[in-house]
C-alpha cells in the first residue's frame, strides 16, 4: 500500500507509515521541513520492507512531480492525520512546544 501526504510538514505521516508498514510519499514545499522530516525518519528503526520518501516539491504540480520521479499510483491520500494519539507516543512527538500548542488549541 502507498500513502500520499501532499502537505508533509515535518513528516508525521511518513513516520506513521513506517511504523505501520506502509510505503509513503510526502511532498513539502519548504526545504527546512523536508530536512526535518528526513531527520525524523532517520531516527526511527530501519525498515527495509517499505519506503518512505520526503520530497521537496509544490503539490500544485503533483502530476508533474509524480511523472518526473516515476512514482507509483497511491492508494490513500491524507493531509491532516489526527494527531492526538500520535503525540502521546514519544517517537512521534516533535517538541514539547508542539504538544503545548496542540493542548491549548
Ligand atoms: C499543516 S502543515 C502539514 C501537516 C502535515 N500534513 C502533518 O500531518 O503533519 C502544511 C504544510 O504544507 C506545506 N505546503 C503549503 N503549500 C504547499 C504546496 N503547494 N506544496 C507542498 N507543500 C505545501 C507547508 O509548508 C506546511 O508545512
Amino acid at each position: 500500500m502507498w500513502v500520499l501526504d501532499p502537505f508533509l510538514g515535518t513528516g508525521s505521516t511518513l513516520l506513521a507509515a513506517k511504523a505501520s508498514g506502509r510505503n509513503a510519499v510526502g511532498v513539502e514545499i519548504n526545504q527546512r521541513y523536508v530536512r526535518i522530516a528526513k531527520q525524523r525518519l532517520s531516527e526511527t528503526p530501519r525498515n527495509h520492507a517499505t519506503k518512505q520518501l520526503a520530497l521537496k516539491g509544490d503539490s500544485s504540480r503533483l502530476a508533474d512531480l509524480f511523472r518526473e520521479r516515476e512514482l507509483p499510483k497511491m492508494d490513500y491520500c491524507i493531509t491532516s492525520p489526527p494527531y492526538w494519539n500520535q503525540l502521546k507516543r514519544a517517537s512521534m512527538r516533535q517538541t514539547l512546544g508542539t504538544l503545548m500548542i496542540t493542548r491549548s488549541s
